[in-house]
């Protein structure tokens, strides 16, 4: 990279960005899909009926909340309950709403990359829940957890919620683990929902909506490199692809060049040329099941306490302790 580019580059998405484009294969971080139209666009995928993760954790917390919270419940001081990736927090309304008719003594952090989200989220529970005392925080996942090492005033249980550690590839999701241990002390405990292996076509579905809205969502990556870098995607030229390898339980988002072609950044100084079929990879969610969850906890220095599923058993959410 000359330097003309390097100044270019004031910020981690357009880095990441010239990164991703100029290796190969191509690649690009899903989590830059989520700007005020990624957000939207995920909350239109929660409520798809082949999109079944979010109805199944619902229907988990609707079933089990009263066990969840005895778990989460001290005798003495209540706690503080800290939610990493809490988006607009649909699911999680259930278990505030249940704690607060408890009489438990609590109080709600959201943290999430989305300044958007957290608002939207503050501002219904000070409607529905004024009583609530709500935190936000905005920020990324490695960066908020070196600062909640220090939030140690009470019992802590940080959730982790809609499978969103699946994006991390298992190595990933070790270190990412690892620092969660780091942040908790003996009694606090981690609460994670986690996407099960399950029929593969249900997965494919999931991941490709007859609608397009996954579609959408996946090629929100070229529309916000197109708004915030001038550049000229034509959206259209690329196809939403999904493959999931029912073995490792990956699912891959890729999109497809369906033209040889040559797209301009010019925020990054960037001509970028796609052969015909040339892949650009964007997103992994991975699916597991009890084995492969009970060896991430164990490289971690966590234990699995317990956990909860659905009625179709294609969901879970767990409860890990520090071993
Ligand atoms: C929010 C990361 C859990 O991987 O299932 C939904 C994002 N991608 N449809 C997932 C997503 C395509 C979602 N997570």
């Amino acid at each position: 990279m000359d330097t003309e580019t390097s100044v270019l580059l004031d910020t981690s998405f357009k880095n990441d960005v010239f990164q991703g484009l100029t290796t190969s294969p191509k690649f690009l971080y899903s989590k830059y899909i989520y700007d005020s139209e990624g957000d939207k666009l995920f909350r239109e995928i929660m409520n798809l009926k082949e999109y079944y993760l979010t109805d199944c954790e619902f229907e988990i917390f609707q079933l089990h909340k009263q066990e969840i919270s005895e778990y989460f419940k001290t005798t003495d001081g209540g706690f503080d309950l800290i939610e990493l990736g809490a988006g607009d927090g649909k699911k999680t309304k259930i278990l505030l709403n249940y704690f607060q008719e408890l009489g438990i003594d609590f109080t709600y952090k959201p943290i999430d990359i989305s300044e958007n989200a957290l608002a939207g989220l503050e501002k219904d529970l000070n409607e529905i829940l004024p009583n609530l005392e709500v935190e936000p925080e905005k920020g990324e996942y490695f960066e908020v957890l070196s600062r909640l090492k220090d939030y140690n005033k009470r019992k802590k249980v940080i959730m982790v919620l809609g499978s969103n550690m699946g994006n991390l590839l298992h190595l990933k999701a070790i270190e990412f683990l690892i620092q969660l241990k780091d942040s908790m002390s003996e009694d606090d405990l981690l609460f994670m929902g986690l996407d099960q292996k399950k029929e593969p076509q249900i997965i494919l579905d999931a991941y490709n909506d007859s609608q397009g809205v996954t579609e959408a969502f996946n090629k929100n990556l070229l529309a916000r490199i197109n708004r915030e870098m001038d550049a000229n995607f034509q959206l259209d030229q690329f196809k939403h692809w999904e493959v999931y390898d029912p073995e490792s339980g990956t699912a891959k988002s890729y999109l497809v060049s369906t033209a040889a072609q040559t797209v301009n950044i010019p925020a990054l100084n960037l001509e970028v040329k796609f052969d015909i079929w040339e892949t650009i990879h964007t997103e992994i969610s991975q699916k597991y099941d009890d084995a492969t969850v009970e060896w991430l906890a164990e490289e971690s220095g966590l234990k699995v306490e317990t956990s909860f599923t659905d009625s179709k058993n294609y969901f879970k959410n767990y409860i890990f302790r520090k071993k």
